[in-house]
């Protein structure tokens, strides 16, 4: 059995963008309400009591827009303070992170992963959804800050989507090159988005590596990571490329994390909710963190179980209904 020592923890189920695959305009959502959220406090005390003393080393911010919590800063020292702390990440859009950037790394964040989808303004506002159109600079721009404050590995998240985006996979593969930036083309998945994905929405990242491989090259590398990605260079590249193919060579076996949602549900899998635990109403209840503790060990053990492959009763004709945005991406 995989050793699971990886935690995402989503702080928020919100976000500034309306990313198409993620949380699509046409879907009507509600979200968690402040008082249902995690606190601080309550997320310190669960990795304390309950995680940390079950093996977990590796913790990951995701929302939602992790950026949007409020004193994410304060929570970040607490994490990384923690002598257990092995790893902390975060996953981020990018878009608050020129003002951010600086006071995450000194409080002690020291990995991030940016999602940026396109390199052309025009092409970056149609997959985020609708607002103005500065927003591919500033998030360019957040991307840019993060890097000289010294985060690293600094990963950019690339969903490839046929007909949008797909032209730029050789533009987007090439920043490797002179930068120390590690992009990860990731295989689109049906969650949440049951309107806009078929069987043409998205590209094996084989093909992918296959136009890399003709134009420039790839060579097997690696880079500092806890996810799925398969991980390859340009040959003499500074940065890598990572590969995340879910749908083509699906990595469920290899899977080492589970999630807490930012209402304090702790959940097996991103699309397999079975057996999730309410940790949040337990811990406000006032029940013993032994009694977690075993309750969370009861997940670990039934988790081979519980995949991608068998989506649970959340699935709807094949699609997961939650948006990635609430699960916790
Ligand atoms: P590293 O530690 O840097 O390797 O991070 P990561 O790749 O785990 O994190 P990130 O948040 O950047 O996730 C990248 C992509 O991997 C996202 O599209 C995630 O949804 C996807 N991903 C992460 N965890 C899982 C998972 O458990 N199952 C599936 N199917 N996809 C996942
Ligand atoms: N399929 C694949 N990746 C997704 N992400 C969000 N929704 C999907 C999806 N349906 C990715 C984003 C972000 C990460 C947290 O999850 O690109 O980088
Ligand atoms: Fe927001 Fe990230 Fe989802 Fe896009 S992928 S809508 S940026 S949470």
């Amino acid at each position: 059995m995989n050793k699971i020592d990886y935690l995402r923890l989503s702080l928020i189920d919100k976000c500034n963008f309306r990313c198409q695959y993620c949380m699509p305009e046409a879907v009507k959502l509600s979200y968690i309400l402040p008082k249902e959220l995690l606190t601080n406090e309550e997320i310190v005390i669960l990795l304390k009591k309950v995680f940390i003393p079950l093996g977990f080393t590796k913790f990951r911010l995701t929302g939602g827009e992790p950026l949007l919590r409020p004193q994410l800063e304060h929570l970040v020292r607490n994490i990384a303070n923690l002598p257990e702390t092995e790893d902390l990440a975060l996953t981020t859009n990018g878009f608050f992170l020129a003002n951010m950037a600086q006071s995450l790394y000194d409080a002690g964040l020291k990995r991030i992963n940016i999602s940026l989808d396109s390199l052309d303004p025009e092409t970056f506002n149609q997959i985020i959804g609708s607002g103005n159109s500065s927003r591919w600079q500033q998030t360019w721009q957040g991307i840019l800050t993060a890097y000289e404050v010294g985060f690293n590995p600094l990963k950019l998240n690339v969903v490839i989507i046929p007909g949008v985006n797909d032209t730029e996979i050789l533009d987007l593969a090439a920043l490797t090159i002179k930068r120390h930036w590690h992009i990860r083309f990731i295989e689109f998945m049906p969650i949440g988005n049951g309107e806009l994905f078929t069987e043409k929405t998205w590209i094996p990242s084989e093909d992918i590596r296959q136009q890399i491989r003709s134009e420039f090259g790839l060579v097997a590398s690696n880079v500092k990571g806890n996810g799925p990605a398969d991980v390859f260079k340009i040959p003499h590249a500074k940065g890598t490329l990572g590969f995340i193919s879910q749908m083509s060579e699906c990595f469920c076996d290899r899977c080492n994390r589970v999630r807490l949602s930012a209402d304090g549900w702790l959940r097996p899998c991103l699309l397999n909710e079975s057996g999730q635990i309410d940790l949040k109403t337990s811990l406000r209840q006032g029940v013993g963190f032994e009694v977690l503790k075993t309750q969370v060990q009861q997940l670990l053990q039934l988790k081979p179980e519980i995949n991608f492959k068998q989506r649970d009763s959340g699935t709807d004709t094949g699609f997961y209904t939650r948006t990635m945005s609430q699960i916790g991406g």
